[in-house]
């Protein structure tokens, strides 16, 4: 494997193996397989688990790592192409990158939204400039219209709880959130749930509408599949016979780029918190989701966090061996 940056690249057979090998080495450690190996790690925005779970699965597979972030570079990081250097930063990405991928034999990238351009944001150019700069393995740790690492744990954990695949009900839900956020997750887990054969309903108010890329890359996975894609405002409906509800906020799509609208039509709508009431149509093992972090009394109830449906810690503990499978493929 050269590259991880998409669900979509592989066919659903790949993704179930890769899947198998995530559990294998769950259960059957192979802590020199990996031996000599480096992994470097570009991270242009915050992280905990991606950061964490990297670092953890390569140490767990007897290689190294080391990380690399604007904070943490003396000579400040510059990004924008064209740009006259005369201000703080002294290293622009151009070089950076190149010499980062040198020390290592696989990179791992996170290059987070700009949340201006839509069109941009779609077509994944500023992860697709920055993968350019490498000439080794390289591995999406988010960009902005993708997250395929958490994807692949999200896909992992539904099977390690038995939760239906075929005939399964999965609600990508919209929740509220202070701030303006990215639609990485959003579409990365609709078109994971779809490829996994699941009925996904996306629940989201007016003006929240996945673009409709977005939902057509995703309906084609379900029809491969056997899923199925629907979108809708209609909460109760989607929230009826739901196996899975994952809740994520993005920012809306109508008004993308335009942080006043986005706050106006984001406005009055703090009851999109999943709370315990969210359950009580859905199937009575239905799961709760989320791809952390999460703000605790705004997108979701302590009750639901702290109670028997939440299966965040082992979605974020699957981190670690999805991405090892990925890392095990990608450097034996
Ligand atoms: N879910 C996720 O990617 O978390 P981090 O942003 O902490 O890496």
């Amino acid at each position: 494997m050269k590259e991880f940056n998409d669900l979509g690249d592989f066919q659903i057979e790949e993704v179930k193996a890769l899947l198998e090998l995530a559990t294998r080495l769950e259960h059957n450690p192979e802590p020199r397989a990996l031996a000599g190996k480096v992994l470097a790690l570009l991270f242009l925005s915050p992280s905990l688990r991606t950061l964490a779970s990297f670092q953890a699965a390569m140490v767990r597979l007897g290689g190294g790592s080391f990380v690399i972030s604007p904070d943490m570079s003396i000579h400040g990081l510059e990004t924008r192409p064209g740009i006259v250097m005369d201000g703080m930063a002294a290293e622009h990405i151009r070089e950076a990158v190149p010499v980062i991928a040198s020390y290592g034999d696989a990179i791992g990238i996170r290059a987070f939204a700009q949340r201006e351009n839509l069109e941009s944001e779609i077509a994944d150019e500023e992860f697709n400039k920055l993968k350019e700069l490498c000439d080794i393995p390289r591995i999406n740790m988010e960009s902005a219209i993708n997250h395929p690492c958490q994807s692949l744990a999200d896909w992992k954990t539904m099977d390690d709880f038995g939760v239906p695949a075929n005939g399964g009900k999965f609600v990508l839900s919209w929740a509220y959130h202070p701030r303006a956020l990215p639609l990485a997750v959003p579409s990365a887990t609709v078109h994971m749930a779809a490829m996994r054969g699941m009925d996904v309903t996306v629940l989201r108010p007016e003006g929240f509408e996945l673009p409709e890329p977005v939902m057509h890359k995703a309906r084609q996975a379900a029809a491969m599949s056997g899923g199925s894609v629907t979108e809708t405002d209609d909460r109760a409906a989607a929230l009826e016979g739901a196996n899975i509800i994952y809740a994520k906020s993005w920012m809306s799509t109508r008004h993308y780029g335009n942080l006043p609208a986005d706050a106006e039509a984001r406005r009055g709508r703090e009851d999109w918190c999943v709370d315990e009431p969210w359950f009580d149509t859905a199937a009575a093992d239905a799961r709760f989701m989320h791809c952390l972090p999460v703000r605790r009394g705004v997108v979701v109830a302590d009750r639901i966090l702290d109670g028997p449906r939440s299966i965040v810690i082992p979605e974020a503990r699957n981190r670690m061996y999805a991405q090892m499978a990925v890392l095990h493929q990608m450097l034996r």
